[in-house]
């Protein structure tokens, strides 16, 4: 029996497998590459941790995400700041806000950045997306949300919507622990 037409299948099997690899981690690339920061004239102020809670509301047919409330932690692991959504989106539609914590001398917030998500992509099965957030306002100081102009989210654990749909009834309301990276980006 004549080999060759064998080692050939054998040879083709192996090209398509390497062609899959190069695929899948080109893929990844891509994917990624859509919630990048336009390349020219933005620079990463500081990248904070969140955890906390995804929260959903069932509308009679979905589990639709209305707020994350989680609290923001700095490289030497303080709490600085709190992530939530406005209850009413601002002028130009943002509702996804990050403040640091108040100055305990005046009590009002020192600096606040609100966004609106520009684009997403599934990178984990089990998690929310990573996000590209475009910034829609932001008020206070420099040391963290002043002057801010993208955010993303990244490094995303769990947070998903419920499954269950069947037994829940409309108006219902669940929440779903998460963690991320939020990283800042200000004009370079
Ligand atoms: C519920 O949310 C889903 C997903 O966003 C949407 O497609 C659907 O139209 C909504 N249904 C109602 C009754 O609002
Ligand atoms: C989200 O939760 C925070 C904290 O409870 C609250 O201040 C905010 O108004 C809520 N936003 C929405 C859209 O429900």
């Amino acid at each position: 029996m004549d080999t060759s037409p064998r080692l050939a299948a054998t040879l083709l099997a192996l090209l398509s497998l390497a062609l899959c690899a190069a695929a899948t981690a080109r893929d990844l690339r891509d994917s990624t590459s859509s919630i990048d920061i336009p390349r020219d004239g933005y620079k990463l102020r500081h990248t904070l941790h969140a955890r906390g809670y995804q929260h959903y509301r069932f509308n009679g047919t979905a589990w639709v995400g209305f707020n994350a409330t989680a609290k923001l932690y700095d490289q030497h692991k303080q709490e600085v700041g709190v992530h939530y959504f406005l209850l009413q989106a601002d002028a130009l539609g943002g509702r996804p806000t990050w403040e640091s914590l108040p100055n305990k001398m005046r009590g009002v917030p020192r600096s606040r950045v609100t966004c609106k998500s520009v684009a997403q992509v599934a990178v984990e099965q089990e998690s929310i997306p990573w996000v590209l957030l475009k910034s829609t306002g932001s008020a206070g100081d420099e040391k963290y949300f002043g002057g801010v102009a993208y955010v993303r989210r990244i490094n995303t654990k769990h947070g998903l919507a419920p499954r269950n749909t069947k037994r829940a009834l409309e108006g219902d309301v669940k929440k779903s622990a998460y963690a991320c990276d939020y990283s800042f980006y200000v004009p370079a």
